[in-house]
């Protein structure tokens, strides 16, 4: 049996998760599947979304996943996987920004926004507010957001020493694309930095709809063994990567974190926190400075809702 499994009923529950084809994700999707729920999900390759659509018809029965295919680092897929979702259904009772990505050196997108900053906040940010409508309509609808520790100290090898969380200044910033400037650029921090921004404005979500019945909440799953990790080891430590990933929880273990957030009874109306696995935890310092938050919110927004 799957260490992931879902002990609850989710017949007439519609599910959307980001990144259904790889690492957690395909595990998320399967088991929310399992559980009873229609899941839609993403992938930037029709051939693997196909390849998951046959999987789960094989364990679990046909018709059970849908796949929208896009690339989520682009503000016009994300408008068109929002329309082509809220085209198709009318409510929309768990979203898990799932999907996320390190990059070995700076890349921009074709929006000019920094690739580790528009695929792990921007994409997440931008599908939950153009789904409000479909989140409210739900009822009680819950939003996870899965973020990393590394925003808590984002040292690369965190061996000695004390953690690092990863600094934030948005006191001059007034466009997304100037984050994770070209200037001191370091990948690992700029990943950290990403998941930071989800994190903060994941706070203000949950603040906003407080009122409403929609709850968001962040999880760090652990250190997986997943593709990601593959780009986030340090070169140096590159030849034991095979003895890296025999000691890493797996994808399944992993998965339980975000699966528990959106489904467990006892997490009902939860909101606004942060977790590490399922341990809730402070967020770096800054994620509750309210300025920062404000200035966040504002960026994220103007880009989010910016006519494509
Ligand atoms: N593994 C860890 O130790 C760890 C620790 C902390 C947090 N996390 C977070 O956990 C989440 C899941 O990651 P994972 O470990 O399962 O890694 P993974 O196996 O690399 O899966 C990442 C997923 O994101 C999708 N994705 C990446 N870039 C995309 C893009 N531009 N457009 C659309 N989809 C994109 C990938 O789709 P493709 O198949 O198209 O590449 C894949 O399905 C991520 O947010 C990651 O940051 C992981």
């Amino acid at each position: 049996m799957s260490a992931a499994r879902v002990p609850v009923d989710l017949h007439d529950r519609t599910a959307f998760v980001t990144g259904g084809t790889g690492g957690m994700g395909r595990v998320i999707t399967t088991e929310l599947a399992r559980a009873g729920a229609h899941v839609v999900t993403t992938s930037r390759d029709h051939d693997r979304g196909q390849m998951l659509q046959r999987q789960v018809a094989r364990e679990i029965g046909a018709d059970r996943v849908e796949v929208l295919t896009g690339d989520l680092t682009s503000r016009a897929d994300l408008h068109r996987l929002a329309a082509e979702f809220t085209a198709r259904h009318d409510r929309l009772h768990l979203l898990v920004n799932n999907a996320g990505a390190h990059y070995r050196e700076r890349l921009l997108t074709a929006d000019g926004v920094e690739a580790h900053l528009a695929v792990n906040h921007l994409a997440g940010f931008t599908l939950t507010y153009l789904l409000e409508r479909h989140l409210l309509a739900a009822g009680n609808a819950r939003v996870v957001n899965v973020v990393s520790a590394t925003m808590s100290d984002a040292r690369p090898v965190p061996l000695f020493g004390r953690p690092q969380p990863v600094p934030l200044d948005l006191s001059r910033v007034t466009d997304v694309r100037d984050l994770n400037p070209a200037d001191g650029y370091v990948p690992f921090a700029a990943y950290a930095r990403a998941k930071l921004l989800a994190t903060i404005c994941g706070y203000e979500f949950a603040e906003r709809w407080h009122d409403v019945g929609i709850t968001v909440n962040a999880v760090h799953p652990g250190i997986v063994s997943t593709g990601i990790i593959d780009d986030l080891v340090p070169a140096i430590l590159a030849p034991f990567r095979s003895l890296i990933h025999q000691r890493l929880l797996t994808p399944e273990q992993g998965a339980e974190a975000a699966l528990r957030l959106a489904t467990a009874p006892d997490l009902a109306g939860i909101t606004g926190r942060y977790y590490v696995r399922d341990r809730e935890t402070r967020s770096p310092d800054v994620s509750y400075d309210a300025a920062t938050r404000a200035a966040a919110w504002k960026l994220s927004l103007i880009w989010a809702n910016a006519v494509v």
